[in-house]
């Protein structure tokens, strides 16, 4: 089948120079901002409720539905802080956004600001990604320059400030309330929650923290309107609406980013759009979306057991031919996170996948809460020994509880986006550490 890309969010990506304010406004840039203002904030905020924009971020909590629990605080400003810290290994589809269409964001923040009332937007990037950054401020000054924000927006008496914070590369502050620590100037810790930043978020005021794509969708969502663009999705139904930037990477012959309707499936986005497997070998693993979320097999089908309603249509077809939604993808218990994929063919060693990315979670874990701090240093050191054939069978049941008692008991996510995946490899793919015990070594790579 040939790859459908609706050309939405993607339209500039080969446009030359598309990052210049000039080439935007020539490609229709800027136009459903005048659209917005004529809209008014309360119909702007109707629109994107009706998109059934699930957060691009990685949880997928509907845009508008976030949108409708700010809570102004007459004593405060209210902020939006946009999350474009892209730290989720797998992951590099904002960066694209940020570098290739920059003033895409800035619409996208400018509309959201003005349906929000806010009037200081934060960006905060990821630190590495110079180019994404310096992008990112050219375009705020362009659109400054151009009347498009500053004192007023396009006349009206609206006053809107856009500041690109550059972060300092720790992972922890994608999480929301870490990122709001950071912006603080405080240490990247995440917070307690309630409050939610909604209510008291950035400088202690209320806050909508919001995905960088998520944002950038809202442009396309005032051109088409909500329920249209909504449709453009294939799980509409399931209100999870419109278009997405799809990532994959790994063993595949054609790595990127790719548009696409939301629904298109793992196996649809590996050989319609990323071209297959690299020597066309068998795919053994896939981490579905950003490092975080359980890896799925072909071989497992959706099966009675675990035929949920939403999943019924599909009974009886392999995991990789389920639409990659929020609720389809946690049905088959992993999860659709960022929607970045990481191909692995069967040449791939599981028990050196979990090694790697439990060192990353490791050196990562901010170390606030003890179950993630010792268990994520814990659960390295442990796959280490299986990958260097020193383990024991024992070692094995202490992975398995370590990972267990990761799982829930700490104030972010950060722990059980490191506990889901071990337990899960351990779950598909016990066997191997077995033969890395047996064997007393866990092979590089896997001979066909
Ligand atoms: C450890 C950790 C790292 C995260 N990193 C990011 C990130 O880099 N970018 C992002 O948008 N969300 C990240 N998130 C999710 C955010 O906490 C939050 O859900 C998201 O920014 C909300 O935006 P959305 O509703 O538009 O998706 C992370 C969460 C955790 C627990």
């Amino acid at each position: 089948m040939a790859a459908e890309n609706p050309n939405i969010l993607t339209k500039n990506y080969g446009v030359s120079e598309s990052w210049k304010i000039e080439n935007y406004e020539r490609q229709g840039g800027y136009q459903s901002l005048r659209k917005a203002l004529e809209m008014g904030p309360e119909k702007i905020r109707d629109e994107v409720k009706a998109a059934n924009i699930r957060g691009r971020g990685g949880a997928g909590f509907p845009a508008g539905v976030k949108w409708s629990f700010l809570k102004p605080n007459p004593e405060k400003p209210t902020y939006i802080a946009v999350n474009a810290d892209e730290g989720e290994p797998g992951t590099f589809k904002d960066r694209t956004l940020m570098e290739k269409d920059p003033h895409r964001c800035i619409e996208g923040f400018i509309i959201a600001a003005y349906a929000l009332d806010v009037h200081t937007v934060f960006c905060y990037v990821r630190g590495e990604l110079v180019l994404a950054i310096r992008r990112l401020e050219q375009a705020v000054r362009e659109a400054r320059a151009k009347g498009y924000l500053g004192e007023t927006v396009l006349g009206r008496p609206f006053k809107l400030d856009i500041v690109i914070h550059p972060g300092a590369g720790a992972y922890i502050c994608g999480e929301e309330t870490s990122l709001l620590n950071s912006l603080e100037g405080l240490r990247g810790e995440p917070r307690l929650k309630p409050p939610f930043p909604a209510v008291v978020g950035a400088f202690g005021a209320p806050t909508i923290v919001n995905n960088l794509e998520t944002l950038a969708t809202v442009p396309s969502v005032i051109e088409f309107g909500g329920d249209s663009f909504s449709k453009m999705s294939r799980l509409h139904h399931l209100k999870d609406g419109g278009v997405r930037l799809y990532g994959v990477s790994g063993h595949v012959k054609r790595p990127g980013v790719y548009e696409a309707p939301v629904g298109i499936t793992l196996n649809e986005l590996i050989f319609d759009y990323a071209g297959g497997v690299r020597g066309d070998r068998k795919i053994k693993a896939i981490v579905p979306g950003g490092s975080s979320t359980p890896i799925v097999r072909p071989e497992d089908k959706v099966s009675a057991a675990d035929e949920k309603h939403i999943l019924h249509p599909w009974h009886g077809k392999s995991h990789l031919d389920v639409p990659m939604g929020v609720d389809t993808m946690r049905a088959l218990g992993t999860m659709l996170g960022t929607c970045c994929a990481i191909v692995m063919d069967d040449t791939t060693s599981m028990v050196r996948v979990a090694e790697n990315l439990m060192l990353f979670y490791a050196h990562e874990s901010c170390g606030q809460c003890t179950p993630c701090r010792e268990g994520c240093s814990w659960m390295a050191r442990l796959c280490r020994k299986f990958a260097a054939g020193t383990a024991t069978m024992n070692d094995l049941e202490v992975l398995n509880d370590v990972a267990n008692n990761i799982m829930g008991n700490t104030i972010c996510a950060l722990g059980d986006g490191a506990a889901m995946p071990m337990l899960g490899i351990l779950k598909l793919f016990r066997h191997e550490f077995e033969a890395a015990v047996r064997e007393g070594r866990a092979p590089k790579e896997i001979a066909a």
